[in-house]
């Protein structure tokens, strides 16, 4: 038995109006993955997601099942035929949330079945593949996820064009919580969409607006001017809220944060749901878990970014 794993992701500052060509940060977590174990079956070729207990068989005609869909694009990339394999995925990335958990998966079993046929894969290779059925899951989706995802380091994305790194001057916390409510990035995606379709001119500008703080909170990371970066977190969730795709639930977890002290906060990933993130420091990290658990995140993790 061989297994392969990838990390979860959370977008600092710039969410959808990446899909409009506007940079965004976004940098991995280690501290939830997805992991995939492969070894051979009597009976053709299977994948099972225990967490979700979901099994899914796979044959060569399917591309509309992202799971099934991964293994066939990454066989054919590699000139491997479909073999008696099980896939057993485990992952303790929620679904549905904003920490990248399709993404994770699809990269997971990419480097997975890599190292069942002895083949050698490089990032971007594995990029290449996982943002195809990113397609699948998203729709229209900017890249960004299994990006950062497949390289796991922290982005300067910009869509279309080739990856950038930063440098992060002074180390800096965020504090991750977690509504608990599922939101389908397809449909909030979707729905922005809808909203610059029936005016362009206003969405237009509130990605511009979206684009300039994530280049100012780049000089800030580089810089160490981490309290600037506070406040362009704060002012990232504002236009978010103007793209309607916070929500009631995010909204008092991001409230509870700041009262209890952090610097900024907002939402992470598509909204209306999922993950927000907090930028805290060692004097409030505990204030500010205990006042997430208190405001109903069902889960806190704390994360550096260095
Ligand atoms: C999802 O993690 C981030 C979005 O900007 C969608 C995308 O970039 O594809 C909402």
């Amino acid at each position: 038995m061989i297994s392969a794993s990838a990390c979860g992701k959370i977008i600092l500052l710039g969410e959808h109006a990446v899909v409009y060509g506007r940079p965004a940060i976004a940098v991995p977590v280690m501290h939830v993955q997805a992991t995939v174990a492969i070894e051979p079956s009597g009976h053709g070729l299977i994948i099972h997601a225990v967490d979700i207990d979901r099994a899914v068989t796979v044959d060569p005609t399917n591309s509309i099942d992202p799971l099934a869909s991964i293994v066939n694009l990454t066989l054919e990339h590699l000139n491997s035929p479909l073999s008696d394999l099980a896939i057993t995925i485990h992952s303790t990335i929620p679904i549905a949330s904003g920490l990248g958990s399709g993404a994770a998966v699809s990269t997971a079993i990419v480097r997975a079945l890599a190292q069942w046929f002895g083949a050698r894969l490089d990032n971007a290779e594995v990029n290449a593949l996982v943002y195809e059925v990113e397609k699948l899951y998203h729709g229209t989706p900017s890249g960004i996820d299994n990006t950062v995802i497949a390289y796991q380091q922290p982005v300067y994305f910009i869509r279309g064009q080739a990856i950038q790194t930063f440098k992060v001057a002074q180390p800096f916390k965020v504090a991750i919580g977690n509504t608990g409510v599922a939101s389908s990035t397809k449909i909030t995606v979707g729905d922005v969409r809808k909203g610059w379709e029936n005016d362009r001119a206003r969405y237009e500008a509130w990605f511009d607006q979206i684009g300039a703080i994530v280049q100012q909170a780049r000089s800030a990371i580089e810089s160490g001017a981490i309290e600037q970066l506070g406040s362009l977190m704060d002012q990232n969730q504002v236009l978010l809220r103007d793209l309607d795709v916070s929500s009631t639930e995010l909204e008092q977890l991001i409230f509870a944060a700041k009262q209890a002290g952090a610097n900024g906060a907002k939402l992470v990933g598509g909204g209306r749901g999922g993950n927000m993130i907090a930028l805290i420091d060692d004097r409030n990290v505990e204030a500010v878990t205990a006042a997430l658990k208190d405001a109903g995140a069902v889960s806190v993790i704390v994360t550096e970014i260095k």
